[in-house]
């Protein structure tokens, strides 16, 4: 079909109000909006003020009420587990309702935070909606994540209650969370009041008395709960992600801005009819996880897929083929390190081939840069669609990409296609104006957002400015850089700031400096991001040593490495860390990060002008090239 993508675009930026208001009639809204949106108090600006509606509503009871309670609302399948199950939305209503007793019955009033650690299974998906149905505000913390890591979100967000599971399974190894769990709130300052774990098979956990509530029978207990009605300005939820710091950052979430967004995405840009099946072969505990497993697909009357497993060793690279044959997967969504991984395994689509396909009609890949070989790959041995689009844990949802619902366009390789409706998308230079076509700058957008993107940190209103909005007075400034062609298609090249892309889990190598500093032998340390074939990036580590350490660098080195698993978690091990004698520097003491980087990457780069001595950047190629880690030298 023509695409209707032009039209439309001009109309989202043209006519926003019109636009959203337009485009939330799709919802049940228990009172409707004042104002669709509120400028009144810039840079905050709030969409659908004044009105009012329930998210949990939303995404269940209203399909029940609608006819649809038969309809499959999620599919729990768990190859390490060796489990499928179904939820029709009228059963996940149920048990959604029951297990939202249980936590009003904690004391948890609409406002409260309720932290939400556990792994792949479905009381994850049914905790989040369990918070939306009364109110209550959630944190889902990545199972992935160390105790100091969840210690500090318990800090900041400060939740009465904790839902936890025993366990994780990561292949074929058991995690206890519950350890991880305790550790985390007896290093916290604050302490939530409870926990309700379920318990899983495969490691049974211990329970603190007076503490600790057992999953199954608090929800027995409990009286079902309704849904409340809240103002389609408070908050659904918090999700921290790295900043520059080691101090990350509570993305707000708001309900009504959300549920709006969410919801057209599913038609408009993934181009889907309700009653179709959709997997986002992430993790709950990341945004991808958040709108594309539960809130989306659900807002929208689709089956959702929740996977517990991986894409490559649960058994093997074929899995995702047998989910779409065995589950009727019209969509997948996934990172193209996943796609690495696949192809990694089965590089002539072997295994693909194995399974009928049929329903399958898109692939969409997010979460960091795609490397055209590999899309091209994926376009070859599956024949259909590969969308690669480009958005953040900020937006919520896609700020660049190919709108399938609206009509594709020609897809060009590398690029993420042209900007969705609702992002007024700019590349800056320096001075905040307008680069050439491509040319390259920071991507920033127009104020105000679309819907649903983060209206603002929690409890940080100035940190949100100072992050976002100051650099380009008027501008989110996104922190990826890239350039527009001539034809209005958009290349998203790199990051701005410290933040790296491990397997698509975001992270920041400035928190992991942090962690090796703490090492006692350390003087000094730098951590960077460097490209990795699989992965797409891996952190190394630099460090100095103290003067007068007797501890042998070997040792240092192999602490470093169990530190940073330890304070941060698995998914930011360090690929290395080097002792050198310095780290190259400017005149004025800042570490030129980016040279390393390019040393290891092999990359031109050009000697800085203001290095305070050229002779390190030899010493840091020879280590680089003693731990075979530079790609190549450049002069
Ligand atoms: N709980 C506990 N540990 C976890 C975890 C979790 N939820 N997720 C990952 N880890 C651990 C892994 O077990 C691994 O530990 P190890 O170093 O002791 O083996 C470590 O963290 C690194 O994990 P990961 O980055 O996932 O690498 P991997 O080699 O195990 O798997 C891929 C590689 C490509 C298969 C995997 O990264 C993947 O599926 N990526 C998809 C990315 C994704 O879903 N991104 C979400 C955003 S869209
Ligand atoms: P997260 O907040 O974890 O979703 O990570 C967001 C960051 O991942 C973005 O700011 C980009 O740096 C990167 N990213 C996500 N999707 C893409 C994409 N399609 N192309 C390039 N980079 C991407």
């Amino acid at each position: 079909m023509p695409s209707r993508y032009d039209e439309v675009y001009r109309r989202s930026l043209a006519d926003p109000q019109g636009y959203w208001a337009e485009a939330a009639e799709a919802l049940d809204w228990d009172k409707r909006w004042d104002k669709v949106l509120d400028d009144s108090r810039p840079p905050f600006y709030r969409w659908f003020a004044g009105g009012k509606l329930n998210t949990c509503y939303n995404c269940l009871d209203r399909h029940v009420m609608n006819g649809d309670g038969d309809r499959v609302a999620l599919i729990y399948d768990s190859p390490v587990t060796n489990t499928i199950k179904h939820f029709t939305y009228a059963e996940l209503t149920r048990e959604v309702a029951k297990l939202a007793g249980a936590i009003k019955a904690q004391g948890i009033d609409p406002g409260d935070r309720v932290l939400i650690y556990m792994p792949m299974v479905p009381e994850a998906a049914m905790a989040m909606l369990a918070c939306a149905r009364i109110g209550a505000i959630h944190s889902v913390v990545f199972g992935g994540f160390a105790p100091r890591e969840l210690a500090s979100r318990i800090d900041d967000a400060k939740p009465k209650l904790v839902l936890s599971a025993s366990c994780g399974i990561e292949v074929h190894r058991v995690i206890a969370y519950k350890p991880l769990l305790d550790e985390g709130i007896a290093t916290s300052t604050y302490k939530p009041a409870h926990c309700i774990v379920l318990q899983r098979p495969q490691a049974k956990a211990e329970m603190v008395p007076g503490r600790d509530l057992d999953w199954q029978e608090t929800v027995a207990k409990a009286p079902p709960a309704d849904c409340v009605s809240v103002a389609a300005t408070d908050p659904l939820y918090i999700l921290y992600t790295s900043g520059t710091t080691g101090n990350p950052k509570g993305i707000v979430r708001d309900n009504g801005g959300h549920a709006v967004a969410l919801n057209w995405t599913m038609k408009y840009f993934y181009g889907m009819e309700p009653g179709q099946t959709f997997m986002a072969g992430s993790d709950v505990g990341w945004v991808v996880g958040h709108s594309y497993i539960v809130y989306g697909p659900l807002m929208y009357g689709l089956t959702s897929v929740l996977f517990e497993g991986k894409p490559v060793g649960t058994p093997d690279a074929g899995v995702y083929w047998r989910l779409v044959q065995d589950h009727k997967i019209n969509a997948i969504f996934t990172a193209p390190t996943a796609f690495r991984a696949i192809r990694r395994d089965d590089p002539d689509g072997k295994l693909i081939q194995k399974y009928d396909r049929a329903s399958l009609h898109t692939l969409f890949l997010a979460g960091e840069r795609c490397d055209p070989p590999t899309i091209a790959w994926a376009e070859e041995k599956l024949k259909i669609p590969v969308i690669d689009h480009w958005w953040q844990t900020e937006s919520g949802w896609v700020m660049a990409g190919n709108c399938v619902g609206l009509g594709r366009l020609p897809v060009k390789h590398g690029s993420v296609t042209k900007p969705v409706p609702g992002w007024d998308l700019h590349v800056l230079g320096t001075d905040g104006h307008d680069v050439k076509a491509g040319e390259i700058g920071a991507i920033a957008m127009k104020l105000p957002l679309a819907p649903g993107s983060s209206p603002t940190l929690w409890n940080a209103d100035q940190r949100y400015i100072d992050a976002y909005l100051k650099e380009f007075p008027g501008y989110y400034a996104t922190a990826d850089a890239g350039y527009i062609d001539e034809d209005g298609y958009v290349f998203v090249m790199t990051r701005t700031d410290d933040v790296i892309n491990v397997a698509g889990h975001r992270l920041s190598t400035g928190a992991m400096e942090e962690v090796v500093a703490a090492h006692e032998d350390v003087a000094e340390c730098a951590v960077i991001g460097i490209a990795d074939e699989l992965k797409g990036q891996v952190p190394l580590g630099f460090i100095v040593l103290k003067a007068g350490t007797n501890t042998p660098q070997e040792t240092v080195s192999k602490e470093v490495l169990a530190l940073v698993r330890e304070r941060i978690g698995a998914v930011a091990s360090l690929k290395a860390a080097l002792v050198v004698q310095r780290l190259p520097k400017t005149r004025s003491g800042k570490i030129l990060r980016g040279t390393m980087r390019s040393i290891a990457d092999g990359q031109d780069y050009k000697m800085p002008a203001t290095i305070d001595d050229p002779v390190i950047l030899d010493e840091i190629t020879g280590h680089l090239k003693d731990a075979g880690l530079a790609k190549a030298v450049a002069k």
